[in-house]
């Protein structure tokens, strides 16, 4: 094809880059990410520092708007997002409405984008005013929503929060509360989801999050948005790689703990099983969230005295593959996905939950990503394509076909 009827065709040069390998789509100022380095920052805080010395509240509230928050600024967001936690009572029959065997993420993507039905008001922000209003909306109803996906799956009675706890207690405690006994909160489980969350928070333009943004650049609101992304971490090449990793870990073990059989079966080309919560798109060197989940796996499964098997295999499995020369050349480490199950399950987190709860993490990013882009004013998303289909024929008659 000559330049000018490309150009004619295409209204300019364009370029092919599938999967967006090289293609930045935005300018952002939230998240920097060496991949070479295995260096990750929000706002210029390291990952590191910030799961080390912050909690979940500060990161949402320095995510979303560039710095960390006043302890003055911190109680008042708080309150905010408390203020706006109600869901409306009949976002219920919705929830009815699904079988109990439903992937919770399929629930929490539907209930996500029936908000929108029941806060009109927040689906076309028209100042930074509305934007605040719909921002502490979502951060407020999703931990319930996430909460009824769990207690409807298991046939648990339906829970609402309660404002005197911090955001993390408040989601355990809907979480879990039974109906004949109280709540007893356990500081390290508290703790080691608080890391978890944030260490989730943001990501730069990964696959949900290019989602949020483009769903959200035809000017969508921010829960149509946001239920877009979920959709879009529900898959295994993505968010729904730590459902994966804990099922393969338990396919391993029950085929006797052989791993090798499994790295085996990962390097073979003529078979489409690939390690689960091994690789990633930017990381080449380590995924510094791994790094840190796996100490802290290490730490609460000690601290609650739980000897999980499936850690052992995971620690075997990940030194072999590290030192495989098939894993070397391609720069394959564990990623953030590779240890997480281990501490959702150790802190009571059905596994069809762990992605759902990769969601209640990544919500704060989607949200910091979703508002840039609206205060950028940036143009709708609408990438080209190179068309390679048939040239114009004429139409057949069915008769004739
Ligand atoms: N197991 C075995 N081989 C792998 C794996 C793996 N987990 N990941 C990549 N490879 C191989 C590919 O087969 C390919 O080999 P080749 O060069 O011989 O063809 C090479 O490594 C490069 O892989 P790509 O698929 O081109 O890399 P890409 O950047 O497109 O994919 C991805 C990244 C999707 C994360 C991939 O590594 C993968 O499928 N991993 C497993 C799923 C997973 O853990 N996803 C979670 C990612 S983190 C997150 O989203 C939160």
């Amino acid at each position: 094809i000559d330049i000018k009827t490309l150009r004619s065709v295409t209204g300019g040069i364009t370029t092919l880059d599938a999967g967006f390998k090289n293609t930045s789509s935005c300018e952002s100022a939230i998240t920097f990410l060496d991949g070479e380095k295995g260096i990750l920052r929000y706002r210029g805080y390291t990952i590191e520092e910030l799961a080390d010395k912050s909690d979940f509240i500060e990161v949402i509230f320095l995510l979303i708007f560039g710095e960390l928050p006043t302890s003055e600024q911190k109680k008042k967001f708080h309150k905010d997002i408390q203020s706006k936690s109600l869901v409306d009572a009949d976002v219920k029959k919705i929830l009815d409405g699904f079988p109990k065997t439903a992937h919770p993420m399929g629930v929490l993507s539907a209930l996500t984008s029936a908000l929108t039905a029941f806060n009109p008001q927040s689906v076309e922000v028209s100042s930074e005013s509305d934007m605040y209003n719909a921002i502490c909306k979502i951060l407020g109803k999703f931990p319930v929503l996430v909460s009824w996906a769990y207690r409807k799956e298991e046939g648990l009675p339906l829970a609402y929060g309660d404002n005197t706890l911090g955001y993390v207690e408040n989601f355990m405690k809907m979480m879990f509360e039974s109906p004949v006994e109280k709540y007893v909160m356990n500081p390290v489980i508290v703790n080691a989801l608080d890391k978890l969350l944030i260490l989730h928070a943001d990501h730069e333009q990964n696959c949900s999050t290019s989602t949020v943004r483009i769903a959200g650049s035809s000017h969508a609101g921010l829960f149509a948005s946001i239920s877009a992304g979920i959709s879009a971490l529900w898959g295994r090449l993505h968010g729904g790689a730590n459902q994966a990793v804990i099922e393969m870990l338990e396919d391993i073990k029950a085929d006797g703990g052989d791993y090798q059989k499994y790295i085996d079966k990962a390097k073979d080309k003529n078979d489409p099983f690939r390690l689960m919560g091994f690789g990633h798109r930017v990381y080449k060197n380590f995924d510094p969230r791994a790094n840190i989940i796996k100490v802290a796996a290490e730490e609460v499964l000690n601290d609650l005295g739980i000897d999980d098997p499936v850690l052992d295999i995971a620690r075997g499995l990940a030194e072999v593959a590290l030192s495989d020369e098939y894993f070397k050349e391609r720069n394959l480490y564990p990623n953030v996905d590779f240890y997480s199950g281990i501490i959702y399950r150790a802190i009571g987190i059905p596994v069809p939950m762990f992605t759902v709860m990769f969601a209640l993490g990544r919500l704060p990013g989607w949200i910091a990503q979703w508002r840039e882009m609206r205060l950028n004013k940036e143009p709708i998303g609408r990438p080209r394509q190179l068309y390679i289909g048939a040239t114009e024929r004429a139409f057949v008659p069915v008769e004739e076909r």
